[in-house]
């Protein structure tokens, strides 16, 4: 029997409530690649990464959503109180300020990779650091999301408009085919996609086809042939996120039954498909020479922020920080309502989406840490 003593009882206190005191501080806005590296105690790294191109959801479209639904919907991200911690800008990041992609592209020493849809003809032919194709509400499976909205940009696509414009307009302007072949193969290749083709999109228009399993080996088998084409056109190192726990979302345990802290039932679906992906990448990485695939386990991230939410200085894991036309916090942000003051200690800024602090997170998680990402972290792969 361990026997405790009055100090190892308020240690015991101390760890229970505040856990490892990792706690999270959101670097300043405008905040440069040294000190940014320093902030996040990376010490002594170097990085020569060329560009990050970054295909996915609204949890990485910075502004394609924008420009196709022309700011008006909730999904583009393109109205206030979006973006009241991006400067004030409303930029179709669907947050209140950057998301995990733009730490990443700092801590590169690279611009925010601009959103396709919008670009300047000078900028697609100029611009060698990067471009992202992400958009919100579009899935793997080039179907959904169109009940949400028709045009939203499905994965095939994304890597279509890579192929046909990005590569196309920058081809030229390298002064040898292999100057190019080179200048992609060591450029991040950054992907979070699958929350829509398991979230809403499953309950309304798959559930009734598909049994769980073969739902999702289907979105298994797009994911690999999307991947494999992005592999034949010369992409070589890729950071490939799994999704996360989207039972735990505002939206959802606000919305359903659930006996937890969270709806089981819609988490147990996203962990068949997660459950699929480590044989995915494995198995790309094998066959696909020179090939890196590295998988980051954002589901974890947030099981462990749910599970010691003070240990990380969040004060609340399940509203939503902006409200809604009802005056709620259930449904999407409504427009230019002024939203929580207590951002920073909040898990989720809309009923669906993570606030910047959770973005912040989540990106330093896959920088470093080697229990999140799998076979090597995101520093390590953006150094290969
Ligand atoms: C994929 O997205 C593009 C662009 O919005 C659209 O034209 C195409 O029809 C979509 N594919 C399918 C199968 O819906
Ligand atoms: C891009 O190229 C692919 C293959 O060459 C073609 O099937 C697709 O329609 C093209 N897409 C666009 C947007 O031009
Ligand atoms: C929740 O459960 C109750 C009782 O089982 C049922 O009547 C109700 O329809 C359920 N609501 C939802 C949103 O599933
Ligand atoms: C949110 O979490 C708190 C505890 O942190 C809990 O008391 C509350 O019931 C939860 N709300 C919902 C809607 O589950
Ligand atoms: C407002 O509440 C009604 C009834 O609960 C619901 O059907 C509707 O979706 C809500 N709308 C918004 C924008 O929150």
């Amino acid at each position: 029997m361990v026997k405790l003593h009055f100090w190892d009882f308020i240690i015991l206190i101390y760890l229970l409530e505040f856990g490892y005191g990792d706690v999270i501080e959101v670097p300043p806005f405008n905040i440069n690649q040294k000190d940014l590296i320093k902030h996040l105690s990376l010490v002594d790294i170097k990085i020569a990464l060329p560009a990050i191109y970054v295909f996915g959801d609204s949890f990485v479209d910075n502004g394609n959503n924008k420009a196709i639904l022309r700011n008006k919907d909730a999904i583009g991200g393109g109205y206030l109180p979006f973006g009241i911690d991006f400067d004030g800008k409303p930029t179709g990041r669907v947050t209140n300020g950057r998301i995990g992609v733009d730490f990443i592209a700092t801590v590169a020493g690279l611009p925010y990779p601009p959103p396709i849809m919008g670009m300047s003809k000078i900028d697609r032919k100029t611009i060698r650091t990067g471009v992202n194709y992400a958009s919100g509400a579009s899935g793997l499976l080039p179907q959904n999301g169109h009940f949400l909205h028709k045009n939203v940009i499905n994965f095939s696509q994304q890597v279509d408009l890579f192929e046909n414009s990005t590569m196309e307009d920058l081809k030229s302007t390298f002064d040898s085919p292999e100057g190019f072949t080179q200048y992609l193969s060591k450029s991040l290749f950054f992907i979070h996609h699958a929350s829509n083709d398991l979230g809403l999109t499953f309950e309304v228009e798959m559930e009734k086809k598909y049994s769980i399993d073969k739902y999702a080996k289907l979105l298994i088998k797009e994911f690999s042939k999307q991947l494999k084409r992005l592999y034949t056109l010369g992409a070589r190192k890729f950071f490939v996120s799994n999704v996360s726990p989207l039972g735990c979302s505002p939206f959802n345990i606000n919305t359903k039954n659930h006996s937890g802290p969270c709806v089981e039932e819609i988490n147990n679906r996203v962990s068949v498909y997660n459950g699929l992906l480590p044989g995915l990448l494995e198995k790309l990485q094998s066959i696909l020479p020179g090939s890196k695939f590295v998988l980051g386990d954002i589901y974890k991230v947030f099981q462990d922020v749910f599970e010691m939410p003070r240990s990380y200085g969040f004060k609340d894991v399940n509203t939503s920080c902006c409200i809604d036309n009802n005056g709620t916090r259930i449904q999407v942000c409504a427009p230019n309502i002024a939203p929580c003051k207590d951002k920073k200690n909040r898990v989720f800024f809309n009923p669906f989406h993570p606030s910047e602090t959770m973005h912040f997170l989540w990106a330093r998680r896959f920088f470093k840490d080697s229990s999140i990402c799998s076979p090597i972290n995101l520093i390590q792969l953006m150094q290969a």
